[in-house]
């Protein structure tokens, strides 16, 4: 800890505290303007034409009759957009290098004649307004000549097999000791093709200016949006800029452009007028990412004494014909539990879909629900509680990397957790608790997920009228980022937040990481405290001037305390002290580096204790009751922390009980693709969440000791909503979603 943390501590009713949301009233009341609500002067209207097969060629598209109708500006298909530029694979990952450019789907929009999924974009067309674009995409006659359809992993292994992808880990001899081994589970587990559904949609609107492109997108990273943008349209990045200030969420769906970004782009420089693309709900379903489909073969072993001698988690999840994409399914697995033989492979197959992408808590959400699954089968086969097991099988260290961990209270997180729960009341035999017509059923899971920090840039200036202006190229997606950084602020400070103005998701300002893999706040932070203190530093020198109320102090014997300048004497509010000298701001930018330290494993941990009750009569299935204990390390604000959980676990909940992306074998097209037939939770699945966190610092990692709490709560749900399933009713559902008819 540094003088500098004492600095950042100052304020602890700041940090900490359940602050309101700073941007809460804009969002209530539609002020707050997201990217589709951008109406420019001129501006037309896209709408896309998607292939209605799954797989094979164009081999023509007809536009006459599209092009007659009223108000059509333009068409493009295959070819119009030839002065694009592909985005090269790079070493560069946005964790270490900010303004890499990335995309998920390496093909450019109309580059070829190749259909590898229903839904594909295949053309696009620009009118006077959006009924008109609209209507004439649903006239463009396409041709194709279709090839055969592979459907889902299955179809897909059978017809070619699997890849082996990287990212595995091999300790030990996994085989060897789970063939000398007493006690065994052998078990596979599946988890459907999953889609991102944030409330808002994709979005684009696109303007062309003198050379410069201007884009408002939906989007969780506009500094790696607009390197994208620069290397696709072959130009400098200061000819780019790209605004997202409100995101309606995207759940790593807009981590990295999609084809429609581009396209909207390129159309605009094409008619030579502002273009506004919305992506339709359909089409997210086929365009925009999903969380591919995984299969999961575990084989687990113990001693008698139910310490583990033995694991094995071999993946295989689907990917698309066009890229290579691995969901590390394994990757928790091999550091969760203390092991000395551990086995984590990975393999692809390719399927007719677009291109899978990183879905809230990529790899871990899915990888979880096996291995918590496989752990609580394991559990019963060596006659043990599942608590109790996992807390034999605590790893005291990361065996994975050889190294101790940054912070681990996992067991606390166990312990507080089932107190708050009463596990204690758990009858171990499988239906034994009942109400009235309800069977009852408690399982249990642990949940994990990684701790990065990036890089990161942050400008902030205290200003001559009083206020505080903080700008930092993140984003908020609806997580209280804005919020976060004000607080950070008037920690360093003592300023309340209503005098500090924060400004994000503008790529013009100076550089944040994307909004993902909970990264922001222990990235974002450290470098806004460290512009703050430079900025007090310049104010302290502006303050030593002529006519100053501090005039001939030196610099480094003044102090900023609750906003106010001082020199132990007397006290001035900074901005009088702007003022005295005629200065408009005392201003500063800083930099912060990536999270060096490879001495310890950074992770957070925790545990989720559901309650399950069964009703066999009408078969309904609830999920009545969940206690969730998280250590994430220092909490910065309560409420919007634990808002992240309870989001988090209602998803989960969607992945257990509801959601998958039902394809259609013969046309391979989702055929539940809106919010109609893909059930997400609504009011009425709500169980009683109740979010423990527990808030040790993590100081390894930053000043504040915050880890970043977006991911982890979607992590092992669904293994504790299936391990309780399994408690009340004996049945053990290895593929999710767990829906009623695998009950019955
Ligand atoms: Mo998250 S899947 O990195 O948005």
């Amino acid at each position: 800890m540094s003088d500098n943390t004492s600095q950042a501590n100052a304020d602890r009713s700041a940090i900490g505290a359940a602050t309101r949301r700073v941007d809460g009233r804009l969002k209530v009341t539609g002020a707050a303007k997201y990217a589709a609500d951008h109406h420019l002067e001129g501006m037309a209207y896209a709408y896309g034409v998607f292939s209605t097969v799954a797989s094979g060629r164009i081999s023509k598209i007809d536009t006459d009759a599209a092009r007659k109708l009223p108000g059509v500006i333009d068409i493009f298909h295959r070819g119009h957009f030839s002065n694009l530029y592909r985005v090269p694979k790079t070493k560069d990952s946005p964790t270490s290098k900010l303004d890499a450019a990335v995309v998920d789907e390496h093909r450019l929009p109309f580059e070829d004649d190749k259909v590898s999924h229903a839904g594909q974009f295949v053309a696009l067309v620009v009118a006077e307004t959006f009924e008109q674009a609209r209507a004439a995409a649903y006239a463009v006659k396409v041709s194709y000549e279709a090839g055969t359809v592979i459907a889902n992993l299955d179809q897909a292994v059978k017809a070619h097999g699997v890849k082996k992808a990287g990212s595995g880990h091999e300790r030990g001899n996994a085989a060897e000791a789970f063939d000398q081994a007493a006690l065994k589970v052998d078990a596979t587990y599946g988890t459907p093709v999953e889609t991102h559904n944030p409330m808002e949609m994709h979005a684009t609107v696109a303007s062309w200016k003198d050379g410069k492109l201007h884009v408002y997108e939906s989007t969780q990273g506009v500094v790696v949006h607009r390197a994208t943008l620069a290397r696709v349209f072959g130009v400098t990045p200061d000819r780019v800029n790209v605004e997202a200030p409100f995101i309606g969420s995207g759940f790593g769906s807009k981590l990295w452009a999609w084809p429609h970004a581009i396209a909207a782009s390129a159309a605009a420089r094409e008619v030579g007028r502002p273009v506004q693309l919305v992506i339709p709900r359909m089409q997210m379903f086929t365009t925009t990412g999903h969380r591919p489909e995984t299969r999961q073969h575990m084989r687990l072993a113990t001693d008698a004494g139910g310490k583990l001698s033995s694991v094995r988690h071999e993946s295989i999840n689907t990917t698309s014909f066009i890229d290579q994409y691995t969901e590390t399914c394994g990757g928790v697995t091999q550091g969760l539990y203390v092991c000395p033989n551990v086995l984590v492979s990975h393999s692809t197959t390719e399927v007719n879909h677009g291109t899978p992408t990183s879905m809230r808590a990529p790899g871990a959400a899915p990888g979880l629900f096996a291995l918590e699954s496989a752990i609580d089968e394991m559990a019963l086969a060596a006659n043990l509680d599942p608590l109790e097991f996992r807390k034999r099988n605590f790893a005291e260290m990361d065996e994975s990397q050889k190294l101790p961990w940054s912070s681990n209270h996992l067991l606390e997180a166990y312990d507080r957790g089932a107190a708050k729960f009463g596990w204690d009341k758990r009858l171990p035999e499988v239906g034994s608790m009942r109400e009235g017509s309800e069977v009852i059923g408690y399982g249990m899971a642990a949940c994990n997920w990684e701790a990065f920090r990036t890089p990161a840039d942050a400008r902030v200036g205290l200003r001559a009228d009083g206020t505080i202006e903080v700008t930092c190229g993140v984003q908020d997606i609806g997580t209280g980022t804005y919020t976060i950084v004000a607080q950070a602020v008037s920690a360093v400070t003592g300023v309340p937040l209503e005098r500090i103005k924060v400004r994000l998701g503008d790529a013009s300002f100076p550089a944040g990481p994307v909004s993902g893999g909970s990264w922001a706040t222990a990235s974002v932070l450290p470098a806004v405290a460290k512009a703050t203190r430079d900025a007090i530093d310049q104010l302290k020198v502006i303050a030593a001037g002529a006519d100053s109320p501090f005039a001939k102090a030196k610099p480094d014997t003044l102090k900023l305390e609750g906003g106010k300048l001082t020199d132990g004497k007397q006290s001035v509010d900074f901005g009088e002290v702007l003022k005295s000298q005629k200065v408009a701001a005392a201003e500063a930018e800083a930099h912060t580096d990536a999270n060096t330290n490879d001495k310890l494993s950074f992770r957070s941990f925790g545990a989720h204790f559901v309650e399950v009750r069964w009703d066999a009569g009408i078969s309904r299935l609830r999920v009545s009751r969940v206690v969730s204990a998280i250590d994430v390390g220092r909490i910065i604000n309560s409420k919007t922390a634990a808002n992240q959980v309870e989001g988090a676990v209602v998803m989960a909940i969607g992945m257990a009980l509801f959601e998958a992306t039902e394809y259609d074998e013969r046309t391979g097209l989702p055929v539940n693709n809106n919010y109609a037939e893909y059930v997400v939770p609504v009011h009425a699945d709500q169980p009683e969440i109740d979010v423990i966190l527990l808030d040790y610092p993590d100081y390894g990692l930053n000043e504040f000791g915050a880890r970043g709490i977006g991911e982890i709560g979607t992590t092992g749900l669904a293994a504790a909503v299936a391990n309780a399933v399994y408690h009340a009713t004996g049945k053990r559902v290895r593929q999710l979603p767990i829906t009623l008819e695998k009950l019955m």
